[in-house]
């Protein structure tokens, strides 16, 4: 019975992203990335984990996107790797680099699957973090040539354009915590890396607009930041600072011109920021026409004088801010599974920042995958409950109104999660790592329903 059905022409799709799924380090002249570094350093990664095969995908690509149209996809939003196309970072463009997403996107189109394209997924070449990777200006200026190169060679065939996936997380995880490479544990850094990469965006954004690119956007993961007691002003002022340094530092330059005041002070306490120059922020501002947002849990704070905050993280929230455990059903990271929080975080975006269409880029679960039906299948029911919920919310946000274009699962399948290695799987399509068999979860077959009825 179809009860729930999304708007005719409703994007449905999976995402992935170079680094975690493609492998083939060393291929075609690839050079490492900031992954490849960090990867190799011991701690850093679960036991020791690497993308240098993850799911093979570079050789197998064929029959992952025959798999795609199997499963009904409409679009896939994968990511190219800066390494493969810009070997040193800044020199001359690798044709062969170029070889690879080319022939991705072929197949895709052949297949009638609408590639969307994320420019920058974590993997910054070496070359360039070894010239101080986004604390340096120039990265931002290198940023947008390398875009303009892949636009050259695919623009014909990709119309959507991400520039930057998730800035908040290479910002912060990259050069605050660094749980995240480069590593970097500094909260000057970090700021420095948040107007680097807005800056980045905002120059790539400017070049494929003029290259003639259709529809440009950029993905952020800003929180449903929620205060443990919605009458106290404590709360109030935590969930303030978190909703600034997650979501109004990225929002506000992209879609209002400029960083919020508040902001600015918070980030004058780090560093002076000499960065941000005269005419950056009109740069940054520059129009996008699809906002991607990826959604997997709500945060909720309180607001206290001796909270411990998190200091690598969010810099600055010692003392205001503590972060809650989550209670209730969590996933296999430990994520608060509450699907109410997609639903408002939709409708606050669409509220303060009016005027551009969204899209959901990625939402989806880590699950521990246990539980096999005879044919070898996982019976992934937990994660069917987290997607199904999800969709609800999101149908929701359209039914009140919410410009909503698109669904994108997180992921097709399952891959290096970061700091997590292999032991986290997100994807709805089981990967075997030692064969690298490929069998969809009963959530790829339920995704499939979903997908042909367009709705629930
Ligand atoms: C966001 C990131 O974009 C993606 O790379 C990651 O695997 C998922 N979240 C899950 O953590």
């Amino acid at each position: 019975m179809n009860t729930l059905r999304f708007p005719e022409g409703f994007v449905w799709g999976a995402a992935t992203a170079a680094y975690q799924i493609e492998g083939a380090a060393h291929d075609d002249g690839r050079t490492p990335s900031i992954w490849d570094t960090f990867s190799r350093t011991p701690g850093k990664v679960f036991q020791g984990h690497t993308g240098d095969v993850a799911c093979d995908h570079y050789h197998r690509y064929r029959d992952d996107v025959a798999l795609m149209a199997e499963l009904g996809l409409k679009a896939y939003r994968f990511s190219v790797a800066w390494p493969r196309i810009r070997p040193d970072g800044t020199g001359p463009v690798n044709p062969r680099g170029l070889d690879f997403y080319d022939r991705l996107v072929d197949s895709l189109v052949e297949r009638g699957i609408d590639p969307i394209v994320t420019l920058y997924h974590w993997d910054l070449p070496q070359t360039l973090q070894d010239r101080g990777g986004w604390t340096n200006r120039d990265t931002a200026e290198h940023f947008a040539e390398y875009a303009t190169a892949v636009y050259a060679r695919l623009g014909d065939r990709v119309r959507t354009w991400t520039t930057l996936n998730e800035p908040w997380c290479s910002a912060y995880l990259g050069y605050g915590s660094g749980v995240h490479a480069p590593g970097v544990q500094d909260a000057g850094a970090a700021f420095s890396a948040v107007h680097h990469l807005l800056l980045g965006h905002g120059l790539a954004a400017r070049a494929l607009r003029a290259a003639g690119a259709e529809t440009i956007s950029i993905t952020l993961n800003p929180a449903d930041v929620q205060p443990a007691d919605p009458e106290s002003a404590a709360d109030a002022a935590a969930v303030r600072l978190v909703d600034g340094l997650q979501n109004r530092i990225f929002l506000d330059p992209l879609l209002r011109a400029g960083y919020p005041e508040d902001m600015l002070a918070h980030i004058a306490r780090f560093v002076e920021p000499t960065f941000i120059r005269d005419g950056d922020e009109k740069l940054i501002a520059a129009p996008i026409d699809l906002l991607g947002l990826n959604f997997y849990q709500p945060t909720y704070v309180a607001g206290r004088p001796d909270a411990v905050g998190n200091a690598g993280t969010f810099p600055g929230t010692e003392g205001v801010v503590d972060f809650l455990s989550p209670t209730g059903t969590v996933t296999d990271m430990g994520w608060l599974v509450e699907p109410a929080g997609l639903a408002r975080l939709l409708e606050r975006i669409a509220t303060d920042y009016p005027g551009v269409p969204l899209m959901i880029t990625e939402n989806g679960g880590a699950f521990a995958d246990t539980a096999r039906t005879g044919d070898g299948r996982v019976a992934d029911d937990d994660r069917i409950a987290y997607l199904d919920g999800h969709l609800r919310a999101a149908h929701e946000a359209i039914s009140r109104g919410v410009d909503l274009r698109g669904y994108l699962v997180w992921s097709l399948l399952d891959n290096f999660e970061w700091a997590e290695g292999y032991r986290k799987r997100f994807g709805i399509v089981h990967v075997d790592y030692l064969t690298q068999r490929r069998t969809p979860k009963a959530s790829a077959r339920w995704y499939q329903e979903v997908i042909s009825r367009n709705g629930l």
